[in-house]
């Protein structure tokens, strides 16, 4: 009888604390982009826990680069590839053009974007994103690339980006895939945003990018823990040529000491 009373309260905290996880687990979820077959399900459904889940797990450095130079030999074997290069000023260039201001305009009504930014589009290849920030108004805006596509398109490697500290007030990259040292990536862009600069990348999540793609990601945590500067600003399901997930990160004001 005695025993059966102070068990109780016992359960009580234990049944309490139980539906409170569950809360907290509810709140993570319906945080997260909604589809049926959401990063994060698929990150559950092939793994045994979420919560075990590291974040290493969920970025993979593909194998077979065995030197810095190939990896950059592989990666120009793409960006000179002369058909593609042909698709992409001609057939794509009206199109992607058109879908890539829609992103840009939708990020201004977010004040995540302005005219008078200073923007850089990594990996921009022929520059159609830098010539749809162009056109929704954002003109000082340039790309890098391993290889330069003038005017829209300056020569730059995005682990060792051409230009000095706090140079941005938004970056945006769809090529994260390409990095073979991400956290090379990410320093870099960190470095070159001002404080309170906006980076947008459009990572695939649900889907293994192309035979040139030097890492896979499985969830949004890697790039939380790599952008050590910054803060997520938000997560959104977008339809970016394959690309399914936009990330937004703002740059961390350092003197505001947040
Ligand atoms: C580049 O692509 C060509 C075919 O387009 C191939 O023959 C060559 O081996 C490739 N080089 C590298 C370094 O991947
Ligand atoms: C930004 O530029 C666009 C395109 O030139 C223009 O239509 C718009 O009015 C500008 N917005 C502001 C706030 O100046
Ligand atoms: C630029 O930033 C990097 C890292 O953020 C820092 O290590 C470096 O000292 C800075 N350089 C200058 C010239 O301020």
């Amino acid at each position: 009888m005695k025993t059966a009373k102070t068990k109780l309260p016992i359960v009580k905290y234990f049944l309490l604390s139980l539906s409170l996880s569950f809360l907290l687990l509810f709140l993570f979820f319906s945080l997260r982009p909604r589809r049926t077959q959401s990063p994060l399900t698929t990150t559950t459904t092939n793994r045994p826990s979420s919560s075990a889940v590291s974040s290493s797990e969920d970025l993979k450095i593909r194998p077979g680069y065995t030197s810095y130079d190939s990896y950059i030999q592989r990666q120009l074997n793409k960006t000179l590839n002369p058909k593609l290069r042909k698709v992409w000023t001609t057939r794509d260039w009206d199109r992607k053009i058109q879908v890539f201001s829609r992103f840009f305009h939708e990020l201004k009504l977010q004040n995540l974007l302005s005219n008078s930014s200073k923007t850089l589009c990594i990996g921009a290849r022929v520059g159609q994103e830098v010539e749809a920030l162009k056109r929704v108004g954002v003109s000082d805006s340039i790309g890098i690339d391993l290889v330069p596509c003038p005017p829209l398109v300056l020569k730059g490697d995005f682990h060792n980006q051409p230009f000095d500290n706090e140079t941005f007030d938004f970056e945006f990259s769809n090529v994260f895939d390409h990095a073979l040292y991400p956290h090379k990536f990410v320093a870099e862009i960190e470095r070159t945003l001002k404080p309170d600069g906006v980076c947008v990348l459009h990572v695939a999540l649900s889907k293994r990018a192309d035979k040139y793609s030097a890492n896979d990601l499985y969830s949004v945590k890697p790039l939380v823990k790599l952008f050590q500067r910054s803060e997520l600003v938000h997560v959104r399901r977008v339809d970016g040529f394959g690309l399914d997930t936009e990330v937004v990160f703002r740059k961390k004001n350092a003197i505001q000491g947040s």
